[in-house]
């Protein structure tokens, strides 16, 4: 594997559904899975496959349409978690089963009430077990950020052995702060080797989730965890845009890594999640807040009109965000202006059928409101594009 190469392992529609408000049905999910094989995720997080029969009907509809993305769904390290997963994503063109157990001393204590000996047997039969399904197999060391890192050696020493292939260190609760975290991850990495991909799942309790996934590329870790909006349980996960933008502008401050993203459809699918979800990023939030590329002072208006760098350190256009159009849609509206709008906002390869179809529904649309908005028409494309 090529070792600049960050792996995007997108959860928005597992540990982002967890957040409160966020839940999506299956027909959302899959228009969220579509986007985010269009953005470039290299690894879709599509759900919890035993949590329901809902989530397991999402994760097996999303496996027989995504085909770019790897699809995956987490699993506790049960036997019939991990059969329900293994069944979701069979359908798959390619798929992982992800599988995980608690190994700081007080989840172990409390939540598990196992010692040591029984954690590590348990994860050696949940990796084993996985892989009679699927070759792709990860394990996550749930609450790393606080376990212990002699006994997480012996865990994935055991873990490695029985098959996983990416050993993900989740900072579960958010609390490492980025030197510490950096350190675990080089250790770590230094003790994985070449024997499996060492991966980061940062939560952002203490506001420290994307500083501290760029402090884990920077020590080793080859994979990122991450959500759109950086939605999931309490304060979030890490946000996607955020660590992806950050690798992309500062590449010399991050040696030559890389990720697939094409960060032209960052914004789209900020919207479209935004929209599905009903949970708006805050006005000044990174890369795709409303305010992230709006000038308000004077200076700064007169500095960015003189040379875009002055103030900008990317470019709106980079994200695709589109510079305000004056051309609001209403009913009266033609269909040259449909067309144009639709061009503005990224979708440049709509076939005439999507074009006329989504048409006729803006029509409809239209008669019911005063003003159909940008992120009405992104609906209406996006489900013309899934009908076909
Ligand atoms: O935060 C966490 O530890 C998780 C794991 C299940 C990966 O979401
Ligand atoms: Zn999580």
């Amino acid at each position: 594997m090529d070792n600049n190469k960050i792996v995007v392992f997108d959860t928005t529609l597992r540990d982002g559904e967890q957040s409160p408000g966020c839940s999506m049905n299956t027909e959302e999910k899959i228009k969220v899975a579509k986007q985010l094989e269009k953005l470039g995720v290299d690894v879709i997080e599509a759900g919890f496959a035993a949590a329901s029969p809902g989530d397991f009907d999402a994760v097996s509809r999303i496996a027989e349409q995504i085909e770019k993305s790897s699809i995956c769904s987490l699993s506790r390290a049960v036997e019939n978690d991990i059969k329900q997963a293994a069944l979701a994503v069979q359908k798959a063109k390619m798929h992982r089963i992800h599988t995980f157990i608690a190994t700081s001393p007080i989840h172990m204590k409390y939540k598990l009430k196992m010692s040591e000996e029984e954690v590590i047997k348990r994860a050696v039969y949940a990796v084993e077990y996985a892989r009679t399904f699927v070759d792709d197999v990860e394990f996550s060391l749930e609450d790393a950020g606080r376990s212990e890192i002699s006994f997480m050696k012996e865990v994935m020493d055991a873990v490695i052995a029985a098959g996983a292939t990416t050993i993900n260190l989740p900072d579960t609760v958010g609390y490492r702060l980025p030197t510490e975290l950096g350190a675990m991850v080089k250790e770590l990495s230094d003790f994985a080797a070449n024997r499996a991909i060492i991966s980061v799942h940062n939560h952002n309790d203490l506001g420290l989730a994307t500083a501290n996934t760029l402090a884990a590329v920077t020590n080793g870790a080859r994979q990122i965890e991450v959500t759109m909006n950086g939605l999931g349980e309490r304060a979030g996960n890490s946000a996607l845009e955020e660590s992806v933008m950050a690798i992309k502008t500062r590449r010399d401050a991050f040696k030559d890594l890389y990720t697939n993203i094409n960060t032209k459809e960052i914004y789209a699918t900020s919207r479209l999640v935004a929209t599905i979800t009903g949970v708006e990023p805050q006005q000044n939030k990174a890369i795709v807040g409303k305010n992230a590329f709006a000038h308000e002072s004077g200076i700064h208006q007169d500095g960015v009109l003189k040379h875009q760098e002055t103030y900008e350190i990317m470019r709106p256009e980079d994200v695709g965000v589109i510079k305000d159009s004056t051309l609001i849609l209403g009913k009266h509206s033609g269909r040259a202006a449909f067309k144009d709008k639709i061009t503005n906002l990224g979708f440049d390869t709509v076939t005439s059928e999507e074009l006329n179809s989504a048409f006729e529904k803006f029509k409809i649309l239209a008669d019911k409101k005063k003003e159909v908005t940008d992120d009405d028409i992104r609906m209406l494309i996006t489900d013309e594009s899934l009908n076909q």
